[in-house]
């Protein structure tokens, strides 16, 4: 494990403490009411420890990106903090102004003031060094009101904007506890050293799922990838099988099309380590009918994997040591296409390995499932999680590092 400073290292009492987490949670369409507080709930104990030491917390956190659906003000975010923590925690629409410097100054010790979506910070997200952000008005006006700084949004470690990378700079820093325990579970992850380490990816994100498996097999981290959701479709038309003029023109209009030269490399480097599904659920005017490859091409869409598919999956899953699972195996939100994101999903829980899961859908559909209990370990990040696990350094995580130079 990264060698940190933790929260254990420094006196918190009556010290103002500014804590960088990641209170991005998913919005109702219509109502923008949080549906999901998994992250608040988790960083919520941080927060309590920090209080519960006498420190004058101030929480610094984003919801959404500019422009985005689920771009909005913290002041529900504080409500909720409030409600797990059962105690009141103030909130300022403001950042770093007059209205947020008065509130930070007028904080006891043991309490908590939420600031406003740092995002609404124009610098916030610029791309700029971490020296260049030390500069900036965000870093410049609440440096002087601070004793420490904390980071413990991993989930949001891997953005080198100005609140995550910019205080280290200027200001003591340390790692919180949610940071510190993903760094710690997903180091030994990221070895795969317990064999074999299958990892499973659907969903939809195309050029994340080339470079995973590339990264994975190629560093011997896995020893097997299975294939599903749009990903599986993919990855089988690269290896040239038709799947139908409808899939294909789904798989151009996102533009996944211009991943193939890529996908046939892997399939050459990596013979018999990448998985593709054998069957499917196609979707015939709102019906589920089961095909399989020799029924190719179709001129419906292919929404699932199919029994055979998992049952396949199934049996090797058993005999993993390490699973990581990363999206899907279909289009889970309707009862009729959730069926093999549910036999592979129940594979991964019902497994002994040390099962890791992460990333917005694949946790709905772990939670839809009634499964979250069983898997090992559900961490906070999404894109966090799958760059760290290719070994890239998180920016959150360099800037604390260098604390020790
Ligand atoms: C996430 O939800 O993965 C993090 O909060 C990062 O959000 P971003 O992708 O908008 O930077």
């Amino acid at each position: 494990m990264i060698n940190l400073i933790t929260m254990d290292d420094f006196d918190f009492e009556n010290k103002t403490v500014l804590i960088r987490v990641d209170f991005n949670s998913p919005l109702d369409s219509e109502t923008k009411i949080i549906t999901d507080d998994t992250r608040i709930r988790r960083h919520a104990k941080t927060i309590k420890e920090l209080m519960d030491k006498g420190g004058k917390v101030v929480i610094i956190a984003h919801q959404g990106r500019p422009g985005s659906h689920d771009f909005s003000t913290l002041q529900q975010h504080s409500k909720v903090l409030g409600k797990i923590l059962g105690k009141p925690v103030s909130y300022v629409s403001d950042i770093f102004g007059e209205a947020a410097k008065s509130e930070i100054k007028k904080l006891k010790r043991g309490e908590a003031l939420v600031i406003e979506n740092i995002r609404m910070f124009l610098g916030e997200m610029k791309k700029l060094t971490a020296d260049e952000h030390a500069k900036s008005e965000l870093v410049k006006n609440l440096v002087p009101l601070a004793d420490v700084y904390v980071n413990d949004g991993f989930a949001v470690s891997h953005r080198a904007h100005a609140s995550i990378v910019g205080f280290p700079v200027v200001l003591h820093s340390v790692v919180g506890r949610v940071l510190e325990r993903e760094l710690k579970v997903l180091d030994k992850v990221k070895r795969g050293e317990e064999k074999p380490c299958i990892y499973v990816i659907g969903g939809a994100k195309a050029d994340d799922a080339e470079s995973i498996s590339d990264y994975v097999i190629g560093h011997g981290t896995a020893d097997y990838v299975l294939t599903g959701g749009v990903i599986g479709q993919l990855f089988l038309f690269a290896q040239g099988v038709d799947i139908g003029d409808i899939n294909v023109r789904f798989l151009e209009k996102k533009k996944f099309t211009q991943y193939i030269p890529k996908i046939k490399e892997l399939f050459k480097k990596y013979d018999g380590k990448i998985l593709l599904p054998e069957d499917f659920g196609i979707d015939v005017n709102g019906k589920r009918k089961d095909i399989t490859l020799n029924d190719l091409p179709t001129s419906y869409s292919m929404f699932d994997i199919g029994l055979k598919t998992a049952k396949k999956y199934t049996e090797l899953l058993k005999t993993a040591k390490i699973i990581v699972l990363s999206g899907p195996m279909g289009v889970y939100e309707r009862e009729e296409f959730i069926l093999g994101t549910k036999r592979v999903f129940e594979a991964v829980a019902n497994s002994d390995a040390f099962s890791v899961v992460g990333g917005g859908n694949t946790l709905e559909a772990v939670k839809k499932l009634g499964l979250s209990d069983k898997i090992s370990y559900i961490s906070t990040g999404g894109g966090a999680l799958m760059e760290f696990l290719t070994g890239k350094i998180l920016p959150g995580v360099k800037a604390l590092e260098k604390q020790h130079l």
